[in-house]
């Protein structure tokens, strides 16, 4: 699996996928304009881009504001080799520390996050908005340094 760089080029494959992903697709405008600033890794396996993932920088920290594997594509490790490789990405850029929000039902995704290392700091209550009303974030965190394995 490679991570690639994904430009405005790539908006009808990163739509797809973000609409095949799950109940809570990334507003379009937002994709567009992450797309734009270069902020959208894109999973390449053999040809098939399975998954993206949209990051910001701001100094040594950088938040991961959306991850998605296309549903044809899940539960067969992509999402892990993702992260993964984002992590070695943001480590050898000198990033300190990895920041994300993620809906408190999300559990498919928290328990990935886990995995990788990242811990919870606190909650955003009500953060999102529901069909039926609201629901909070959980707010993890993962530091980084050069001798500290980021898998556990
Ligand atoms: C979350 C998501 C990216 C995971 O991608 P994936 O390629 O299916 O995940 P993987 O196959 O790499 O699985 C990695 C780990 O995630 C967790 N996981 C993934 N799907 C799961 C599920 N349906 N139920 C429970 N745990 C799950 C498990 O811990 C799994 O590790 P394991 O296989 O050792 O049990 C994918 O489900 C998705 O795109 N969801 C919709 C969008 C979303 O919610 N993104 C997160 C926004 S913060």
């Amino acid at each position: 699996m490679q991570l690639v760089q994904a430009g405005p080029a790539s908006i009808e494959r990163v739509l797809q996928i973000n609409l095949w992903a799950g109940r809570h697709p990334w507003p379009e405008s937002a994709l567009r304009r992450a797309l734009q600033a270069s902020e959208v890794l894109l999973a390449n396996v053999d040809g098939a881009k399975v998954g993206f993932l949209v990051s910001q920088p701001v100094l040594d920290e950088t938040t991961l504001m959306h991850l998605a594997v296309a549903r044809e594509y899940q539960r067969q490790g992509w999402g892990r080799q993702m992260m993964q490789g984002w992590l070695a990405q943001q480590r050898s850029s000198g990033q300190q520390r990895l920041l994300l929000e993620v809906r408190r039902s999300n559990q498919a995704a928290i328990s990935l996050y886990r995995s990788l290392g990242f811990d919870t700091l606190g909650q955003r209550r009500g953060y999102y908005v529901t069909t039926d009303g609201v629901e909070d974030a959980l707010v993890m965190a993962l530091d980084l340094s050069p001798d500290e394995s980021a898998y556990r």
